[in-house]
């Protein structure tokens, strides 16, 4: 990757003294080409997709199409019909967990460091429907606890009906391995959902060959526009579901008593949608097609290493997860004693080096609660990130840990 070249594609990191932007795992910035296909849509064809057959319309309507294609192709998904947009992976996440139907027997599987966009729809519906929501504990490393999750799905037996995981933590990067909790999952017959809002933007993924049924993702957190997301779904699944939303676009035909439903995507996405969204969606899938996605990862990793081993003999801070980089992809979670207050670092970060970091409990509530941790510090990197940004977080994370000592 010419990282010099790549930069150049994003206005953020072309300012003279540019930051050091390490929250990507909560939205990543945007290149050119992203930008001008939003503008373009309101400058240029500012119409309605879908619907009307004036040219606005038209261009807007294959334009949106083209999208789908670009993504279907990206995932290896065997029909674009299968690519629903959405509003992001919570909404992708919402849509199956109450588009299906469910018994109050049937029993949910997710793990014990979900994102509350894979726990609290499965909550919801244990507390609504009575279905079985049971949580899958991790190794003490954080790592997905194998022999635990097939002992869980030996006891649920033929209940087993859903197994819900994210394929990589937003907490530590932790890769979860989707192949092998697929191959246990279907033993039983059971669904498998992937949370791909951490995976999709930082690795090849092949929805066919992880033979998983559902995988939800944030575009905002691939260099796409913001309130974008997508679900794909095998297609008879994707068919035989409720839709969460229902209205215009929905539908083949209303009567004064009756409807007859569209198929997917179009029953999926409700109601006049955000096509400047759609449309620079495909600019932005474009654009991690041209990368080599075994690069971007490896080139993440290398990133975490040096910020890893900058900070991991730091006094009052740990690493969350396992300490070798490798195994937490671009993320640096740190867990801060309490003479350490991570907002107020996390503002300091910036303020005096311009190094943007997230700080608090990153919607994984469940997971701090339970160990009675208030939050962590998570440094995040991309593929336009450079040795220079980490080793200014490095630098600029010791000096305050110093000073707050
Ligand atoms: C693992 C994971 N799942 C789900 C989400 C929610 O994504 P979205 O903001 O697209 O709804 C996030 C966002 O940070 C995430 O990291």
């Amino acid at each position: 990757m010419d990282l010099k070249q790549l930069r150049e594609d994003f206005p953020a990191l072309c300012e003279e003294h540019p930051v050091a932007y390490l929250d990507n795992a909560c939205v990543t910035l945007r290149p050119h080409s992203v930008i001008n296909a939003i503008s373009d849509y309101y400058t240029k064809t500012p119409g309605c997709g879908g619907r009307s057959v004036h040219r606005y319309g038209t261009t807007v309507s294959k334009t949106i199409a083209q999208s789908r294609k670009t993504l279907a192709g990206f995932f290896n998904a065997p029909s674009v019909n299968e690519i629903v947009f959405t509003r992001n992976a919570t909404h992708s996440l919402n849509q199956v967990a109450k588009g299906l139907s469910w018994n109050k027997d049937d029993i949910i599987l997710t793990t014990d460091r979900e994102h509350n966009s894979n726990l609290v729809p499965w909550l919801q519906l244990e507390q609504e429907q009575g279905v079985d929501h049971r949580v899958v504990p991790s190794n003490a490393d954080n790592t997905f606890d194998l022999e635990a999750f097939e002992s869980m799905c030996s006891e649920a037996g033929n209940r087993l009906r859903m197994v819900s995981v994210s394929q990589v933590g937003n907490l530590d990067g932790i890769e979860t391995p989707i192949r092998e909790i697929t191959k246990i999952a279907k033993d039983y017959d059971a669904l498998v959902c992937i949370d791909g809002a951490q995976s999709a933007p930082h690795m090849p993924v092949d929805v066919q060959s992880m033979g998983i049924d559902f995988f939800a993702f944030s575009i905002h957190k691939m260099l796409g526009p913001s309130g974008m997301g997508g679900l794909w779904g095998k297609e008879d699944l994707l068919n035989s579901m409720r839709t969460i939303q229902s209205g215009g676009q929905t539908v083949k035909t209303s009567h004064y008593d009756r409807f007859e439903w569209a198929k997917s995507p179009s029953k999926f996405e409700g109601g006049l949608g955000h096509f400047a969204g759609m449309m620079a969606t495909g600019a932005a899938i474009d654009y991690l097609s041209k990368l080599d996605m075994n690069q971007v990862h490896e080139h993440e990793i290398n990133l975490n290493r040096i910020m890893s081993n900058g900070v991991k003999d730091l006094d009052g801070v740990s690493i969350i997860g396992p300490e070798d980089a490798s195994q937490r992809g671009g993320i640096c979670s740190l867990l801060l004693d309490e003479k350490l207050p991570a907002h107020d670092i996390a503002l300091l970060l910036d303020e005096v080096s311009g190094v943007m970091v997230r700080s608090g409990q990153h919607c994984v509530h469940s997971w701090f609660n339970s160990r009675g941790y208030n939050g962590s510090l998570r440094a995040s990197a991309y593929f336009y990130n450079t040795e220079e940004d980490v080793k200014r977080f490095v630098d600029t994370f010791s000096e305050a840990v110093q000073a707050f000592q």
